[in-house]
């Protein structure tokens, strides 16, 4: 459905820079949708997220043709298993030309430094430019506390005391950054300083709509709150005209960062 945040089509302005990444998310069925979408959003986008969804359709195929496009590839993948077998996945991701993967951080340290050590790796042997960055994805944003505390077999956490320690876990593994949502990060911050990225998804426009996503921030909120990287969804993939939506969260952060 359209976003009644995002005004009709009109001139779209060139994205201005700021130090904020929007990355947009391919989270479409197949490589034909994925492709229709990058000609459609053309130079306003140069950053994509690959998930599950379209990786388990396409394969590391969608990410070599997204680098043939010149854009930059995130893969969200959150591995989660032996540091050895985590190794082996993040090094041949990173073979590909990711620029960006994820891992849980609840998988520990050893796990997060040999993703660290296959995403080097793959880099190096793929020639990589820029390297491939390690991101520890903290609790999952449709998770809250009581959640965590069953899965867990424990009484019911703070959010944002996990977030902060999962967070010194990536740091102290030597992860670049960590995933969390907009209302955590500045308490990861406190507790990490500017070494640790902050990934932010949830990202909506002032007024748009917030489908299935419990905590939301605008592009600005984010910037504010610290965000190196922001993931954008459905508030430019579900809008009437993406590009335009693009626009408005470039125009947006640009008048906060730029
Ligand atoms: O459409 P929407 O903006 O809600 O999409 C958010 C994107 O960010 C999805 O691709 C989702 O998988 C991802 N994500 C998230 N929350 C996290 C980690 C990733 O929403 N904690």
């Amino acid at each position: 459905m359209a976003d009644p945040a995002v005004p009709p089509s009109g001139s779209i302005p060139a994205p201005v820079p700021s130090s904020v990444v929007p990355i947009v998310a391919l989270d479409v069925a197949d490589g034909s949708a994925a492709e229709a979408l990058v000609r459609r959003l053309g130079s306003h986008c140069d950053f994509y997220k690959v998930g599950l969804e379209l990786f388990a359709a396409e394969g590391p195929g969608i990410v070599r043709w997204l680098r043939a496009q010149g854009k930059a590839v995130f893969v969200d993948l959150k591995l989660h298993d032996i540091p050895n077998t985590v190794h082996g996945a993040a090094r041949s991701v990173a073979r590909h030309g990711a620029s960006l993967l994820t891992v849980h951080a609840s998988g520990g340290a050893e796990m997060v430094a040999a993703a660290v050590a296959g995403a080097h790796e793959g880099a190096a042997e793929g020639a990589a430019e820029g390297g491939c960055t390690i991101l520890g994805v903290t609790i999952l944003t449709s998770l809250d506390g009581a959640a965590v505390g069953t899965a867990g077999g424990r009484p019911p956490v703070t959010v944002e005391t996990e977030v902060v320690r999962l967070a010194r876990v990536v740091r102290e593994a030597g992860g670049g950054g960590v995933v969390c949502s907009g209302h955590e990060a500045a308490a990861v911050r406190a507790a990490n300083g500017p070494a640790l990225g902050l990934l932010i998804p949830g990202i909506r426009l002032a007024g748009g709509a917030v489908h299935d996503q419990r905590r939301v921030m605008t592009p600005s909120g984010a910037a504010s709150a610290g965000a190196r990287w922001i993931v954008l969804g459905r508030a430019v993939t579900a809008a009437a005209d993406p590009p335009v939506a693009l626009a408005a969260v470039h125009a947006e952060l640009s008048g906060v960062t730029g």
